[in-house]
């Protein structure tokens, strides 16, 4: 071992049981080691072939023919609980519809998808922001303190009209709003 002077008697027991000891937790975090490797492998190749919770499916074959995502039902609805809901869709290179009505002071949920890329949206400088992936549905609650127009532009690059990608978002005094929405129609203030 080292080159100085030779152990005192009884050295090389005690040196034996210091290896001995430095090798068991040598083990030991070894197999520390080994076990969170195999943590992170199988959690790793479990979520990879498990949804996460609340992950809506849609099937994009059939998202303007029928369900919830045609045409006719895109728009703010009121519902008769005074639950209010925008349901939109994005493609390249626009959202339909093109100018989203919404009471201010109120929970609104935003239900969107996308029919063919990646796109996002995000309300003026309020959180309202999300992805809109293919196949799947993005939904998030939100109110809006403030009345007025805000922009709403796509912010996930998805081509080359990407920087041409938004709508608007009308936020109305809740008064106003549910006037228009006694109409019980799909409310959007894109011009007819
Ligand atoms: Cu849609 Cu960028």
């Amino acid at each position: 071992m080292s080159a100085t002077a030779p152990p005192p008697a009884g050295g090389h027991a005690s040196e034996r049981i210091a290896v001995a000891a430095e090798r068991r937790w040598a083990i030991v975090v070894a197999v520390i080691i080994a076990l969170l490797v195999l943590m992170m492998v199988v959690t790793g190749l479990h979520w990879a072939s498990m949804p996460p919770s609340r992950v809506e499916t849609i099937d994009l074959k059939t998202l303007h023919v029928s369900g919830e995502f045609v045409e006719g039902n895109l728009g703010t609805t009121l519902s008769p609980d005074g639950r209010v809901t925008v349901r939109l869709i994005a493609q390249q290179y626009s959202f339909e519809p093109q100018c989203i009505v919404v009471p201010a002071d109120t929970p609104v949920t935003f239900r969107g998808t996308s029919t063919d890329t990646v796109h996002g949206f995000v309300v003026g400088r309020t959180n309202a922001n999300t992805m809109l992936i293919p196949g799947f549905v993005a939904t998030f609650t939100t109110t809006f303190r403030q009345t007025g127009e805000q922009l709403m532009p796509c912010h996930e690059y998805c081509g080359t009209g990407h920087e041409a990608m938004w709508a608007k978002v009308q936020v109305l005094p809740p008064d106003e709003f549910r006037q228009k929405a006694a109409q019980g129609e799909r409310l959007s203030c894109v011009p007819r």
